[in-house]
Formats: structure tokens, C-alpha cells, sequence
């Protein structure tokens, strides 16, 4: 069973919430659902810091916020970010969508995810979950699984799998893809085209 967390301050969440609202600041739409995200995740950090208590009722006030929690994400970002994360100050998140970061993994200070972002446990080894430094980037679609420590001010890029910890001040970067040059279409159909609409592929046949 997990120990009990540290408390956490009123100050502490105030000045997690203000760090948020800095950098993630602007009058976008996505800026907007980032800031009710962050809001609704720091308040879930503060219930869990401060109510669970291993085999203690008060408990049961961290699981029904999350239990709501989890409905406001879905709504707000397809996302799940729960409160027993660790996540330090100013976390960026400039797409708040699909992002998913499983419990009890660690986010230092100003760290930045892009959109279907996946912090995620290794299925074999469930209890130990990766750990990232300050200043970490993970692009789009990239995805840290396992027991592994990220370190600060690293780039990940976009579409990156990392299963093995990585130093500070490293870029991982994903495989190149493969071009396949001169390869024309024998038969393409016309766009729009009755064979185009019933078969999307034979605009490349
Ligand atoms: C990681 C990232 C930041 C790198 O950007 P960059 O520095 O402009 O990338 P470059 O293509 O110049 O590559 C940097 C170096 O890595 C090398 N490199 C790139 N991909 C490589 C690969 N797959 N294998 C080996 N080397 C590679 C390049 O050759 C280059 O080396 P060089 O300077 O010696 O030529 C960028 O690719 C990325 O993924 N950003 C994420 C952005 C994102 O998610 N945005 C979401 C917006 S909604």
C-alpha cells in the first residue's frame, strides 16, 4: 500500500495554481481547457496530500474527487492526470488532449506535454513509475513506460518510445522513417470519384 503522502499547504497549492496560470497563459481555447485542466489537477493533488491515509476513512474524500476528476478530465481533455502524481510547478500543457500519466509518476518544474502524450507503468513491473527532471519536453505522441528516470532539461521527440532512463541535458530522438522513392500510382482513381468514395485507397493504387 502507498505511505502517506506529504501535506500540502494552501500556499503551496495557490502558488501551484498561479505557476500554471503563468505559463500557460493566453486566450486561446486550448490555453483556457490547459488552465481548468491544471486547476482541477492541483486541486485533486491538494485532497490527496492532505485526506489519503492508508486504512483511514478520510480517504474516501480522495477517491470520490477522483472518481470526479476523472469525469471532468474525459469531458474537458480526453485526459487522465490524476492528483497522486507528482508534478512540480509550471507544467505546460499546450494541447491538453489524450494526455495520460499514470499514478504515482513524478514531472519536475516546467516540464512541457504536447498532445497524446502516454507516462505509463511497465504491465510486468507495475509498481515503479517513471520519473522525470525539470525542464523535460516530451513531443507529441511520445511515450516514457517503466521504471525509468528521465533527466532535466532533456528533449523528446515527437513519436518517441523511451524505455530506458535517460541523462540530463539529452535529446531522444525517434527513428527516421523510410522514404520509399519513385513509387507511382498504376491505376489512381479521379478525387471525388465513385471509386475514390467507396474505396479511399485507390487514390494511391
Ligand atoms: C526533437 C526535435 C525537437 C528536434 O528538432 P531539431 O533539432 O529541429 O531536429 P533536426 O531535424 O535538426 O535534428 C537534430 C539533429 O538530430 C539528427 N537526427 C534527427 N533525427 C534523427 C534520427 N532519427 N536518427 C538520427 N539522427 C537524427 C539530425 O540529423 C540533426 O543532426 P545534425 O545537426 O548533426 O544534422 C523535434 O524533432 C521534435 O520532435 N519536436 C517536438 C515538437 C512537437 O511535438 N510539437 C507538437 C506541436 S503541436
Amino acid at each position: 500500500m502507498t505511505e502517506r503522502p506529504k501535506g500540502m499547504s494552501l500556499k503551496e497549492f495557490f502558488s501551484l495554481v498561479w505557476w500554471d496560470w503563468h505559463i500557460n497563459r493566453g486566450i486561446t481555447f486550448d490555453r483556457l481547457r490547459s488552465m481548468l485542466l491544471l486547476l482541477e489537477i492541483r486541486w485533486e493533488q491538494f485532497i490527496y496530500r492532505n485526506c489519503y491515509r492508508p486504512r483511514n476513512p478520510l480517504t474516501l474524500i480522495w477517491y470520490l474527487t477522483r472518481f470526479l476528476g476523472s469525469i471532468f478530465q474525459w469531458v474537458i481533455a480526453t485526459s487522465i492526470i490524476p492528483g497522486d502524481a507528482e508534478i512540480g510547478r509550471g507544467l505546460r500543457l499546450p494541447h491538453p488532449q489524450n494526455i495520460i500519466v499514470t499514478r504515482l509518476a513524478k514531472i519536475g518544474d516546467f516540464c512541457t506535454l504536447y498532445q497524446n502524450v502516454s507516462i505509463a507503468l511497465n504491465g510486468f513491473n507495475p509498481t515503479k513509475a517513471p520519473r522525470l527532471g525539470d525542464r523535460v519536453m516530451l513531443g507529441t505522441g511520445s511515450i516514457v513506460i517503466g521504471d525509468i528516470t528521465i533527466g532535466s532539461d532533456v528533449i523528446v521527440s515527437a513519436g518517441a518510445v523511451v524505455l530506458r532512463s535517460v541523462p540530463d541535458h539529452a535529446r531522444v530522438i525517434s527513428p527516421r522513417p523510410t522514404v520509399i522513392t519513385d513509387y507511382p500510382s498504376r491505376d489512381p482513381a479521379e478525387p471525388g470519384s465513385k471509386r475514390h468514395i467507396e474505396d479511399p485507397y485507390s487514390l494511391w493504387r
